[in-house]
């Protein structure tokens, strides 16, 4: 994948406390367009943290937050939305009782004559981007999304990020509760999403999945980056070592005090 010069998503020396805990301290990082950038560290690291800084659903306590080159002032999760950036938490945050297109236009509907949904309209869009994401939604469009598998709700998910981001799309673990097909079909959305030129931030702890699907790996320990590997730069050994604190190719790795 080519590598475009200006980061979508880029944080400079973030910082945050925990009462006594330094979640982060002075962690960079940089996500490009049209890329997959995985995130991986051990339980801890911070990786959620950095996640909840990026898409201003806490603030650093300081640090820079960059979208395209440009500083940003991240006051919150609305703010994160303004500048093209779309989060998929762990708990997916799917509204159950509602159908797909309604978890899609959740909080953005389409409205006919300013006050009634058009749902008619919203299950057209819906079912046009899942058929460009090639997300194959087999029910029928007025089906409540519990009655999907894990696999589809995800799917779900992704493709309502993918709607909305303009930039980046951000995934907190998106296949850790997944079989091997759903987790398939998840990583083949993961691409078309970043063929279409997105930012892709991907947070797993499966790290042979991590080197088949990243452009890019970032490392976090202690709540600082420790390594950073492009596309074929690294082996699952090595990965490990990273991940363990054996192994870094970064200038401010802490200093190993415990944090918690
Ligand atoms: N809301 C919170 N209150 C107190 N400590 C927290 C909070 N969130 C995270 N932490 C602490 O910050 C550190 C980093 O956590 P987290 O970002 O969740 O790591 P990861 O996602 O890499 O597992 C941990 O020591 C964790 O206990
Ligand atoms: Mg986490």
């Amino acid at each position: 994948m080519k590598r475009a010069e200006v980061p979508a998503l880029a944080a400079h020396g973030l910082e945050k406390k925990y009462g006594q805990v330094r979640a982060l301290r002075g962690v960079s990082f940089e996500a490009y367009p049209g890329e997959v950038t995985a995130l991986v560290g051990d339980n801890g690291a911070g990786k959620s943290t950095l996640v909840k800084c990026l898409a201003g659903a806490i603030r650093p306590d300081c640090g820079r937050i960059m979208v395209k080159g440009r500083p940003v002032s991240m006051t919150g999760p609305v703010q994160a939305t303004k500048h093209g950036i779309e989060t998929v938490y762990q708990d997916l945050a799917l509204a159950s009782d509602l159908d797909a297109a309604a978890n899609v236009f959740l909080g953005r509907e389409i409205r006919r004559l300013r006050v009634l949904h058009d749902h008619k309209e919203m299950r057209r869009r819906t079912a046009a981007s899942f058929a460009e994401l090639g997300v194959g939604l087999v029910q029928d469009m007025r089906v409540p999304v519990s009655s999907f598998s894990g696999g589809q709700r995800q799917s779900v998910a992704i493709a309502r990020a993918a709607m909305w981001a303009k930039h980046v799309i951000i995934m907190d673990e998106p296949t850790a509760a997944l079989g091997v097909i759903q987790t398939e079909k998840v990583l083949q959305l993961v691409d078309r999403v970043r063929s279409r030129g997105l930012a892709v931030v991907f947070i797993s702890h499966n790290l042979p999945q991590v080197i088949e699907v990243a452009d890019r790996i970032e490392v976090m320990r202690l709540g600082a980056r420790t390594a950073r590997f492009r596309r074929g730069e690294v082996d699952v050994e090595r990965l490990i070592a990273a991940v363990s604190g054996a192994y870094s190719n970064e200038a401010d790795v802490p200093n190993g005090e415990v944090t918690a």
